[in-house]
């Protein structure tokens, strides 16, 4: 029986991996951030992301060993997709050569699906449920009927949510990443000064725009005198509720539309403070999870798991392993 997986993660900045044992649960994992390497350049560089996956996998390998005792695993998963197509291929590169050496399954698990079963990390997995994805390059509103069935309910039409974040905390000279940095500004500030638009709420569906929330923003803060922390600070705290406020009506759509009473909030932009508190507060009758907020970001320990429960279905007819830097969930 194979049970334990060796889980591999480096679509985008952070390097993870971690064994995820069947009936056991996490059994170890290590990870690394890159967000040092990419902070001078204000946003992820490609190159930089493939290169530095190449030198850490090794050294996170040997830690992930001494850690944990283990030295191979049943099976082996890891991200094909979607995310940067150079750190991908050096994640499925290193994943390959450990499932050859030891002749067990290569098993190819999707990002989002990587996030959407992280709940699983710490308790159950409540479907059906709405899932909110909301990370740097997702925005997205899905109906998980049962695991593998998800049907995609909105999308973003331009910026997803941590990137609005991260450009809004760009215009203010926040450092990069912009999400938690601007959160933190958002705290001194009055949320009801500036009167910012709540994008697409107007309108029926569940879809997000944040390109109108974002001009909005900038035109306001050009006003602002560097100087003038307090109105910055305001500022800051307005976007941050206007967002979450479109963020938590879209939600409540989706579990209206669709008669689910759970909701499932993943990616980066989850770890957000006043999103997990207005999603607690508003959304009568529907019971809200959250990853810890060490799996709400990416690691190898939702890949892992993914990895897992894949094998436990498929048993030898897994999906080939080649990465696909565009890929849709529904295809699953
Ligand atoms: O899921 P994630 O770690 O990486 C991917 O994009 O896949 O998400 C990163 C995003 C960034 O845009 C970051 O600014 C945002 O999540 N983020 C936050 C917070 N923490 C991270 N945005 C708002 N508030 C936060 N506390
Ligand atoms: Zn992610």
């Amino acid at each position: 029986m194979a049970d334990l997986v060796l889980g591999v993660e480096s679509s985008c900045d952070e390097t993870g991996l971690a064994f995820y044992e069947r009936g056991v649960g996490l059994r170890a994992e290590v990870l690394f951030s890159q967000t040092e390497i990419h902070a001078p350049f204000g946003g992820v560089v490609p190159e930089l992301a493939a290169r530095d996956h190449v030198r850490r996998l090794p050294l996170l390998w040997r830690e992930l060993q001494t850690r944990s005792g283990l030295a191979r695993a049943d099976a082996v998963a890891v991200t094909t997709g979607p995310g940067l197509i150079g750190a991908l291929l050096v994640g499925a590169s290193f994943a390959r050569a450990l499932a050859f050496a030891w002749g067990v399954p290569l098993i190819s698990v999707h990002h989002l699906e990587g996030h959407l079963l992280a709940p699983l990390l710490e308790g159950e997995l409540p479907l059906p449920a709405v899932a909110l994805l909301v990370s740097g390059g997702h925005s997205q509103l899905i109906a998980m009927r049962a695991l593998g069935d998800y049907q995609l309910l909105g999308d973003t039409l331009d910026d997803a949510a941590g990137e609005a974040f991260d450009k809004a905390a760009k215009i203010l000279g926040l450092p990069y990443p912009g999400g938690p940095a601007l959160a933190a500004l958002a705290d001194q500030g009055d949320p009801r000064r500036y009167p910012l638009p709540r994008p697409m709420l107007d309108r029926p569906g569940l879809d997000f725009s944040f390109s109108g929330l974002k001009t909005a923003f900038r035109l306001q803060a050009e006003k602002l005198l560097p100087e003038d922390m307090q109105s910055r600070a305001d500022l800051a705290a307005s976007f941050q509720l206007a967002l979450v406020e479109t963020l938590v009506e879209k939600c409540r759509r989706a579990l209206e539309q669709t008669g689910f009473k759970h909701l499932i909030v993943a990616g980066g932009v989850s770890a957000n403070r006043l999103l997990r508190e207005r999603l607690r507060e508003k959304l009568h009758g529907a019971v809200v999870h959250f990853p810890s907020i060490r799996h709400s970001t990416d690691n190898a320990a939702m890949i892992a798991l993914a990895g897992a429960v894949h094998l436990a279905a498929a048993g030898d007819a897994l999906s080939p392993c080649r990465v696909r830097p565009r890929w849709s969930l529904e295809e699953l």
